[in-house]
């Protein structure tokens, strides 16, 4: 069998880091939500409309940068699932998501804290954290426009604990890539923070730790 790490047998550099982020896409229904996924996966949009059923799945991979590949699981949640009880199985293990709500139809804004307080009560990040949630104003393509202004957003967000918003259009593919990016790089940031305090965990206990005395008291 030949030898060598994963990353070498497929010619990569092998300090190359892989990851895997799931990530969940809420709103109520008909904002656009799978218009956004598949925008982004896919390059395509399609004015029909068919109602996703229970949840659909889409895989995105990036080269983030020379060392660092992240390949983005999407959950794309059925807006009626909110009145279901499925979601804490579709959460679990999250790393980031988006809530989207239709710029052109205010009262799917209304519904968007119910969805955010879902995500808060039922998916946190290992260390109990809530996980991070971008803020899609989805359908800005659209003529009437919501009364929200970006100040009011900008405050909307800061008060509710969203890490931002992007006014997006699956439809002429208006900053579905900026806010993907803004998420995958504020996961990256989460994670190199756990990390840290890992490494720093791992030093106070070589710290606290008695010196050991022979090899049988290595573990
Ligand atoms: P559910 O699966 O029922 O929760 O809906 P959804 O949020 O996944 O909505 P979907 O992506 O199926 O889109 C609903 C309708 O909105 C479709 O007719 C889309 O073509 C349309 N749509 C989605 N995004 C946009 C957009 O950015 N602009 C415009 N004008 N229409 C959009
Ligand atoms: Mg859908």
């Amino acid at each position: 069998m030949a030898g060598g790490s994963a990353a070498e047998r497929v010619g990569r550099a092998p300090e190359t880091r892989e990851f895997l982020f799931k990530v969940l896409v809420v709103g109520e229904l008909g904002v656009g939500k799978s218009s956004v996924v598949q925008r982004y996966v896919y390059q395509l949009f399609s004015e029909d409309y068919r109602a996703t059923i229970g949840v659909d799945f889409a895989l995105k991979e990036i080269a983030w940068d020379l060392h660092t590949r992240v390949r983005l699981q999407f959950w794309d949640v059925a807006g009626q699932e909110r009145f279901g009880n499925m979601t804490h199985v579709f959460y679990k293990e999250a790393a980031g998501a988006f809530v989207v709500f239709d710029m052109s139809d205010n009262d799917t804004f209304r519904e968007v804290l119910k969805w955010k307080s879902d995500l808060d009560s039922k998916a946190q990040l290992p260390d109990g954290s809530p996980i991070p949630v971008v803020l899609l104003a989805n359908k800005c393509d659209q003529k009437n426009h919501s009364s929200q202004s970006p100040a009011q957003l900008d405050h909307f967000c800061r008060e509710n604990g969203f890490v931002t918003w992007f006014e997006t259009s699956a439809k002429d593919n208006i900053n579905i890539e900026e806010a993907a990016h803004f998420l995958v790089g504020t996961i990256l940031a989460n994670r190199s923070i756990c990390t840290r305090e890992e490494q720093e965990d791992v030093i106070r206990l070589h710290q606290d730790a008695p010196p050991a005395k022979g090899k049988s008291q290595c573990c």
